[in-house]
């Protein structure tokens, strides 16, 4: 069913209309540009930390200074700690469910307290690791204050310290996908803060509008589109068969993005520094190639280019992060931006309640039987 435009002529997903303003981040789809509180993306990614970047998001969704850096580490390092002690009750639950069934329902464990943004930001990192382990039969790693974000997060997953380059990496994923203008989750995050909802209530809401395979949840097929071409040589023909059978290919196209997505280029160049193995570089940039060849012949009036949802997949595998934790660790970056965005609506907007079109049977009136 094409439900671009509706049979009223409204446009059903909504696009080209503004929900909000915003001092967070803005998207130039033509351009294929991103600014992240003020800055290109390419700038941004390459002068933050995960805590340095979360307190300008969270500074400027309050239009205050941002925290120090060091602030947000103990903030965050003390929201590990506070999720870890909750975690005993939740382990025997997490049995039998994926890893984002697992984040799901630790989530909406976290309490709203103070500083509701760092708590919800701070579980994420600890439910995940403790989640994966348990699915290997291992028991949760308590976390480090100490250690900033991303190597937490390693360090508790693997039980062992990740290498720098490794955390630089995975650092430069978090900060790469913090916030994306009005994409589907922000929307979401945004109409649950603003009904006065509290900041945890938004970040589980977004997270939930992430998981489906048009949004947050596209590496995981991207990968497994990988390992079914297999190797270069079979790119073109598999990328021919899926289109001819109407499939679609995961980590192309997008809303806003008219040329590439700017996400992908700094991510493609942080894999690369992580130096994965030639063969799988080689493979994805077949690929690649092969799909934006088949996509212009295939929409010559629809600009479908490489998003960031296919160099994510290469860098997380390349961090030996499990597949299906993936759109997870999507989470734990872009909860800054759902929580930053809850904040903001919360200090400038009001209740989000569009109108709707009523195109359903009228009751008859009494008087007409
Ligand atoms: N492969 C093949 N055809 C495609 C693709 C694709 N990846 N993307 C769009 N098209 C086609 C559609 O089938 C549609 O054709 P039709 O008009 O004959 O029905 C046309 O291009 C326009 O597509 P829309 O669905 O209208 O585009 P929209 O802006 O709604 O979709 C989206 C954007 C959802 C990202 C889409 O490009 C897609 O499904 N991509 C694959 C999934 C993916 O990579 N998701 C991650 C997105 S990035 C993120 O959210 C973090």
């Amino acid at each position: 069913m094409n439900t671009n435009v509706q049979t009223s002529g409204i446009k059903s997903g909504l696009e080209g209309i503004p929900a909000a303003e915003t001092a967070l981040s803005h998207v130039v789809g033509a351009a294929g540009e991103l600014i992240l509180c003020g800055a290109h993306l390419k700038d941004f990614a390459a002068a933050h930390s995960f805590e340095s970047a979360a307190a300008l998001f969270w500074g400027t969704a309050q239009d205050e200074a941002p925290m120090a850096e060091e602030q947000v580490r103990a903030g965050l390092g003390a929201a590990r700690a506070a999720a870890f002690a909750r975690l005993g009750a939740l382990l025997p639950s997490f049995e039998g469910l994926s890893l984002s069934e697992a984040l799901r329902l630790g989530l909406a464990a976290v309490p709203e307290e103070d500083a509701p943004h760092i708590a919800v930001t701070g579980a994420i990192p600890v439910i995940l690791a403790a989640a994966a382990r348990a699915k290997e039969g291992k028991a949760p790693l308590a976390p480090d204050a100490s250690l900033p974000h991303a190597a937490d997060f390693l360090r508790m997953l693997r039980g062992e310290p990740a290498s720098e380059a490794e955390v630089t990496a995975l650092t430069t994923y978090l900060v790469t996908v913090m916030d994306h203008g009005m994409n589907a989750s922000t929307f979401t995050a945004r109409v649950i803060a603003s009904t006065g909802a509290g900041l945890t209530w938004a970040a589980l809401g977004g997270f939930a509008a992430l998981t489906g395979p048009l949004h947050g949840g596209a590496p995981e097929p991207v990968l497994n589109m990988l390992e079914e071409v297999g190797t270069p040589a079979r790119a073109e023909s598999w990328v021919a068969g899926e289109l001819e059978k109407g499939e679609r290919l995961m980590g192309f196209g997008h809303r806003i993005y008219k040329v590439r997505d700017p996400r992908a280029d700094v991510l493609k160049a942080a894999l690369e520094r992580l130096s994965p193995s030639g063969e799988k570089l080689a493979l994805a940039r077949a690929v690649e190639e092969a799909a934006l060849a088949a996509l212009k012949r295939h929409k010559p009036d629809r600009p479908l280019e490489t998003n960031v949802e296919f160099y994510t997949a290469m860098l997380l595998d390349g961090l030996a992060l499990p597949r299906a934790g993936f759109t997870p660790v999507f989470a734990m970056g872009r909860v800054v931006g759902w929580t930053a965005h809850a904040m903001e609506q919360q200090r400038t907007g009001r209740l989000i309640r569009p109108a709707s079109l009523y195109v359903g049977r009228k009751p008859v009136r009494e008087e007409w039987r």
